[in-house]
């Protein structure tokens, strides 16, 4: 029986690794963070599981992470915790390095305090993002790191510093260098979620417009259930390596608007260039135009708003996962791109309706309270 601690457990990526190392058997702690609201949605399910347990503890504070190591002792650290979001380093640049950087460092180190150094085997959650400026496509463990914005500089200190403890103690620690993996969990600011969501409030009335960013960006998304199993695979090698872990196919952020709302019953058309450019509808399915009768071909559904434009962008990136398939048995195409769309369009669209259905059920019972008729 193992035992397992993951950072960041209330994160996308920590919900669906929780739930497939609870089904392996492993006992698992979590570190979590005081907020003045305890807001764990995506974990809720898991919270009083035998096997499941929750630590405070931050990125931030040494003490706390050797607190938690030293106490739970485990076999297996998957340090999933960050500042995630690219954009927001930007604004938030120091307290990203402080996460995203030095605490990697502070894992590392609270590791070997607690004398697990020898033992324990130790998963770093680096990014396709460090191929930023990318040198080559698609992108390999071989492919030169060019980070290109405060996050990714942040996340290259972590990949090199696990590296040096690997090679300077023998320590069995690796990086998964995952490119972008999107779900019905994911946060909602990043752009497949924000174009789900948005997919499913516009079909359903709650909302008219979807204002994006660059439309033109290259991503590989894969389905992130799929890829935790890949960060338990790496922990399992017989030695630590990192691997690149990506489906090796490329979408833009305009084909994931087109699929997203195809998936509603809208056809987009892409209209303009540049800032200009605009989703219109082409088409809307008869299902549809029954539902949302204000829906009318040639009407804007998306435009660009430069708010949404990063200082320096990555606008390239494409995975090629061989070294995983053939060394990790590693399947990148168990979920394909037109189905990671509709799990996330579906989930929305339940989302929305229940909303709704919560709006109709509050108006409906203040005006039965207003005329008297429920007290
Ligand atoms: P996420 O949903 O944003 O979750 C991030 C987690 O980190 C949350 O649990 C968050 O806790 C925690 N966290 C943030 N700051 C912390 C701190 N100072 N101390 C302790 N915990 C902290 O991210 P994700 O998508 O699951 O990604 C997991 C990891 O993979 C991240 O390191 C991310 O950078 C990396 N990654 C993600 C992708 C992707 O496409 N998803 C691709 C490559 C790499 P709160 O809930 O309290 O905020
Ligand atoms: N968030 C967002 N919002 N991105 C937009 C928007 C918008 O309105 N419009 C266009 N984009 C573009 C961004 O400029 C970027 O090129 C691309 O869509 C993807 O943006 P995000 O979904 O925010 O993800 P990311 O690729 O920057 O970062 C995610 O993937 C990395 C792996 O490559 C995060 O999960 C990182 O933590 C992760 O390391």
């Amino acid at each position: 029986m193992k035992t397992a601690l993951i950072t960041g457990i209330t994160g996308q990526d920590g919900s669906f690794l929780s739930e497939f190392l609870l089904s392996k058997g492993y006992e698992v702690h979590g570190t979590i963070r005081r907020s003045s609201v305890d807001y764990r949605e995506r974990i809720a399910h898991l919270e009083g599981q035998p096997k499941f347990h929750l630590h405070y503890a931050d990125l931030g504070d040494s003490m706390s992470l050797i607190r938690v190591i030293s106490k739970v002792r485990p076999d297996e650290i998957y340090n999933l915790a960050a500042q995630s979001h690219v954009q927001v380093s930007f604004d938030s640049p120091e307290f990203t390095a402080n996460v995203d950087a030095t605490g990697v460092l502070r894992i590392l180190e609270a590791v070997r305090l607690s004398g697990l150094a020898d033992t324990c085997h130790i998963y770093q959650a680096s990014t396709s993002e460090l191929y930023g400026k990318v040198e080559e496509v698609p992108q390999n463990e071989d492919t030169p790191f060019h980070p290109y914005s405060p996050y990714a500089v942040a996340k290259l200190y972590g990949h090199w510093i696990v590296k040096e403890y690997r090679e300077a103690y023998n320590m069995f620690c690796c990086s998964g260098i995952l490119f972008n993996h999107e779900s019905e969990r994911r946060g909602e600011t990043f752009v497949t979620r924000k174009i789900t969501l948005a997919a499913a409030r516009i079909a359903q009335g709650k909302q008219s417009k979807l204002y994006l960013g660059n439309l033109s960006s290259l991503r590989d998304w894969g389905y992130a259930k799929d890829y935790v199993e890949c960060m338990w695979l790496m922990l399992q090698n017989d030695k630590p390596e990192d691997f690149v872990i990506a489906t090796g196919i490329q979408h833009s952020v305009r084909d994931f608007c087109y699929y997203a709302f195809k998936h509603v019953g809208i056809e987009l058309e892409f209209v303009g260039e540049g800032a200009d450019e605009k989703g219109v509808i082409k088409s809307i399915t008869p299902q549809l135009s029954v539902v949302n009768k204000q829906l009318a071909v040639g009407d804007v559904l998306i435009e660009v708003s430069a708010d949404f434009f990063r200082p320096t962008d990555v606008v390239n990136l494409w995975g090629d996962p061989s070294k995983a398939k053939e060394k990790l048995g590693w399947n990148p195409q168990k979920t394909t791109f037109e189905e990671l769309v509709k799990i996330m369009v579906d989930a929305d669209m339940a989302k929305v309706a229940v909303e709704r259905a919560g709006e109709s059920i509050r108006t409906n019972l203040v005006e039965y309270l207003e005329k008297g008729i429920v007290k």
